[in-house]
């Protein structure tokens, strides 16, 4: 059996849906979906599901080693039970155990890539995380930083249109806070109309250095965009995160990385559940 760190009373109605997604730059998006499938997770009320919504390149397939062969456009197309979000074949199973905390996740693979976003057709793409959310309590997708027009933006927007809430990853960097600068305000005019309501928090990723305050006043306060957590570099525990095809905070709580991931964890389960 599984033991939840904080149980919620049972929540009726379709399972919450968080959205990760970042800047081009591999800022650390499809690391931080993994993270907060796990830390969300375990104080989520039912069961979780994690989707690679990546649709140009499944990176986060990549990072927990799912099995070779599985991929988004299979998980679109192949025949289902009625009361299956998607065939069984194409759902990855773990169960991630830590400390006083256990998830059991069902991953959604993406797409190998280079990919061909053009094949996976956005209405079907809904619908699975659609029937995602009927069968999990939560649904974390990691989103490709592509926006319209380039290939793949429609599904990416579509499915940051749909969220319950929104985490945005940047990079403690010059080209990623360049980056971030530029291309979350494009995100952000693309959702003004298609989801403006949705919480949206910042993850400053591979901070180094004690000048958040100026991330805070120089590049989100500008945005509107509150800051969730600051996560260090964190070669090592990055490392064996990868070797174990796992999140960082399962693998390795200890971790520089882990407690502000941990702790993020616990205040976007406050604002999804309640
Ligand atoms: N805080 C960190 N410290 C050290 N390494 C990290 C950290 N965050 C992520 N990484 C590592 O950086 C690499 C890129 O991370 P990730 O795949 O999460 O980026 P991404 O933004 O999803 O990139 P992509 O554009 O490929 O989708 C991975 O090897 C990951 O393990
Ligand atoms: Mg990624």
């Amino acid at each position: 059996m599984f033991e939840r760190t904080r149980p919620h009373p049972a929540r009726p109605g379709p399972g919450r849906l968080l959205a990760i997604w970042g800047t081009g730059g591999s800022p650390g998006c499809s690391a931080t979906a993994a993270a907060l499938a796990a830390t969300v997770g375990r104080r989520a009320p039912g069961p979780v599901a994690l989707l690679d919504g990546d649709l140009c390149r499944g990176g986060l397939t990549h990072l927990l080693g799912i099995a070779p062969g599985l991929t988004l456009g299979a998980a679109l197309a192949l025949p289902r039970r009625d009361d299956e979000p998607c065939a069984a074949e194409c759902v990855d199973r773990r169960d991630w155990a830590w400390g006083r905390g256990a998830v059991r996740a069902s991953l959604i693979p993406g797409e190998p890539g280079p990919g061909a976003p053009g094949e996976i057709d956005v209405d079907d793409l809904l619908a699975l995380v659609d029937r995602l959310r009927a069968a999990h309590a939560l649904v974390v997708v990691d989103v490709g930083d592509e926006l319209p027009p380039r290939a793949g933006g429609e599904g990416h927007l579509a499915l940051l249109a749909r969220a319950d809430a929104l985490v945005v990853v940047a990079q403690d960097t010059a080209v990623g806070r360049h980056d971030f600068t530029l291309e979350y305000r494009l995100l952000r005019d693309r959702l003004a109309a298609l989801n403006p309501t949705a919480p949206r928090r910042a993850v400053v990723n591979h901070m180094h250095g004690g000048h958040i305050a100026a991330w805070k006043r120089e590049v989100l306060a500008p945005v509107q965009l509150e800051l969730l957590t600051q996560v260090p570099h964190d070669w090592d525990g990055a490392s064996r995160a990868r070797a174990r095809r796992a999140p960082l905070p399962v693998v390795d709580p200890g971790s520089p990385a882990s407690a502000p991931l941990e702790e993020a964890g616990g205040r976007l389960a406050a604002l999804l559940f309640g």
